[in-house]
């Protein structure tokens, strides 16, 4: 009698628990790639297998058929060029880790399915056996920077360019110059082929521990260098991590966040896309650098959460996710009312593999991982800097593309042919330009890399139809972006 009655009471209990994915926002660091201080740096065949077994990972999750967490509606074979968006900086190793990802993502589907046949009979499949196209957007933001070891430099936004320069006035930062000199300089046998005597100290970090971390990797004659040990490299970690996030992320002063703010904004742009199509719209894909994650963590006050045992103020590793869920538990058989739309946050530090979880953290302080989606726009909204405008307004910038969106009725208006000290308003000062001079300097292998990279702006720029095929066709590609 009470066995007959179960599948009863249950079901109702299960339809309204079960929960229904109706879009996500993958944002993703590259795979493991050459140093920055040996540039060009490249996606190496290690990166490209990471990126890909994380792109088949994803696929396992929310496309593949039959898997519990299937995006409600989405195709997963053939893809439907509707339901995808990938974009990524102008940069070799950011693009090529965008291909690599989405051929896991919707790997070949064999010369079956990838065939049409033609007026005349005959029948025409796909090359590669299937291989399937999806374009990768490019934006200028971020443009190089797995070349730059100036990664602010790359977000093209003076504002937080001279935020972040206030961090080497800083007595944080000059204490640890001080504090670690003979502990770097103890380093010098092992990088005296990269960096100068005078290179060779806290100031570089980042580049110091990127190249030892590359060459920890790589590099078959290290182990006969007893200098590298655990203790030394872990030290030059937390430093590393400790001077980046410093560079990325300041609670007292927001625009040194802008790549975290401006993530934040394509991130609810994404998902608002997917309520805004009714659903039509499912996956957003971006690939960009280690500053923005670190950028958003402060911002989404995850740095200090209890119990994450302070992992969110490292650099993620090579291939980490965040990924932004947006979901319901209402009846999905239609679209459901903003109302009950959810938003959850899940993280995963480094290289996905089949045994792999995304873990979920709570945003914003708040105790829950899942967040109402209004709730989560209020959240986001804290700290987004929505459209071109507002980024101008926030970076002091009113020159380029920015000319046209800068109100004349602002308070800036004039400021920038004074060239004001206050380095607000239209412009960059005398001043101000002369410590961006200074501090572009710090990229001392690539100087002339850097320089390029601040001619670039924000928006993206264009869809490269065909930048998801051969590797060959993309360089060609990129080549002729970085010229303009
Ligand atoms: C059919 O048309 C295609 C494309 O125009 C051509 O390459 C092919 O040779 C034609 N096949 C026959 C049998 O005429
Ligand atoms: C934020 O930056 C200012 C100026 O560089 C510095 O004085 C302050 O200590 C920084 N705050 C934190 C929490 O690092
Ligand atoms: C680097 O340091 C080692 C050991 O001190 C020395 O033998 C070598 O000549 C140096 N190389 C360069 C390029 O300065
Ligand atoms: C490997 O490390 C050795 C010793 O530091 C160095 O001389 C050599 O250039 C490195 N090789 C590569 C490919 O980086
Ligand atoms: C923090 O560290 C403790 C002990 O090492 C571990 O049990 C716990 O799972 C860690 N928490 C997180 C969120 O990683
Ligand atoms: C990721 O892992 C690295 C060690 O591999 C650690 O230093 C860093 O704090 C971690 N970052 C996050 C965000 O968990
Ligand atoms: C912002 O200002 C910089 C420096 O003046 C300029 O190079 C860049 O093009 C501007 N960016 C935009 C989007 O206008």
């Amino acid at each position: 009698m009470l066995s007959f009655l179960l599948p009863v009471l249950l079901f109702p209990f299960l339809a309204c628990a079960a929960e229904t994915i109706l879009g996500v926002f993958i944002f993703s660091r590259h795979g493991d790639r050459t140093a920055k201080s040996t540039p060009p740096a490249a996606l190496t065949t290690l990166g490209y297998r990471q990126i890909f077994n994380s792109g088949t990972y994803f696929r396992n999750r929310y496309i593949a058929p039959d898997v519990a967490s299937r995006i409600v509606g989405v195709d997963s074979d053939v893809v439907e060029q509707s339901q995808i968006t990938v974009s990524s900086p102008v940069d070799t190793v950011l693009m090529n880790s965008a291909q690599g990802f989405l051929q896991g993502l919707y790997p070949p589907v064999g010369s079956q399915l990838a065939s049409d046949t033609l007026r005349n009979g005959s029948v025409i499949s796909s090359p590669l056996n299937g291989y399937q196209l999806i374009p990768i957007g490019s934006t200028t933001a971020g443009m190089g920077s797995e070349d730059s070891a100036w990664l602010q430099a790359s977000s093209n936004c003076p504002q937080a360019i001279l935020s972040s320069n206030e961090y080497f006035t800083s007595s944080d930062y000059n204490n640890l110059l001080a504090s670690t000199g003979a502990f770097y300089k103890s380093l010098t046998p092992l990088i005296n082929a990269t960096f100068g005597a005078d290179q060779i100290s806290y100031k570089n970090a980042y580049t110091i521990f990127d190249l030892l971390n590359v060459a920890s990797i790589h590099n078959k004659s290290l182990s006969a260098l007893p200098l590298l040990t655990d203790s030394v490299f872990s030290q030059l970690r937390t430093l590393a991590d400790h001077h980046e996030l410093n560079l990325a992320y300041n609670s007292t002063d927001p625009v040194r966040a802008i790549a975290g703010s401006t993530l934040a904004t394509q991130v609810v742009q994404g998902l608002g896309n997917t309520i805004k199509s009714q659903g039509k719209s499912k996956i957003t894909v971006e690939f960009g650098a280690y500053a923005s994650f670190l950028s958003f963590f402060g911002l989404a006050d995850l740095l200090t959460l209890p119990d994450s045992n302070d992992s969110f103020m490292g650099i993620p590793d090579y291939a980490s996710t965040m990924t932004f869920e947006l979901f319901t538990t209402a009846d999905a058989s239609s679209f459901p009312a903003v109302e009950d739309l959810q938003v959850r946050f899940l993280f995963h530090n480094g290289t996905m593999d089949e045994n792999s979880k995304l873990t979920a953290y709570p945003l914003f302080g708040q105790s829950s991982t899942e967040l109402t989606w209004t709730d989560f726009e209020a959240g986001m909204g804290r700290f987004a800097v929505g459209g071109q405008k507002q980024w101008c307004e926030a970076c002091g910038n009113s020159t380029g593309t920015c000319a046209s969106v800068t109100p004349s009725s602002s308070s800036s208006s004039g400021a920038g042919a004074a060239g004001s000290d206050s380095g607000t308003g239209g412009g960059i000062s005398k001043a101000a330009a002369g410590v961006i001079g200074a501090m572009v300097t710090l990229a001392v292998i690539l100087g002339s890399q850097a320089a390029v990279m601040l001619v670039a702006g924000l928006r993206v720029v264009k869809k490269n139809q065909l930048a998801s095929r051969a590797a060959n066709e993309n360089g060609v590609g990129e080549a002729d972006e970085r010229k303009v």
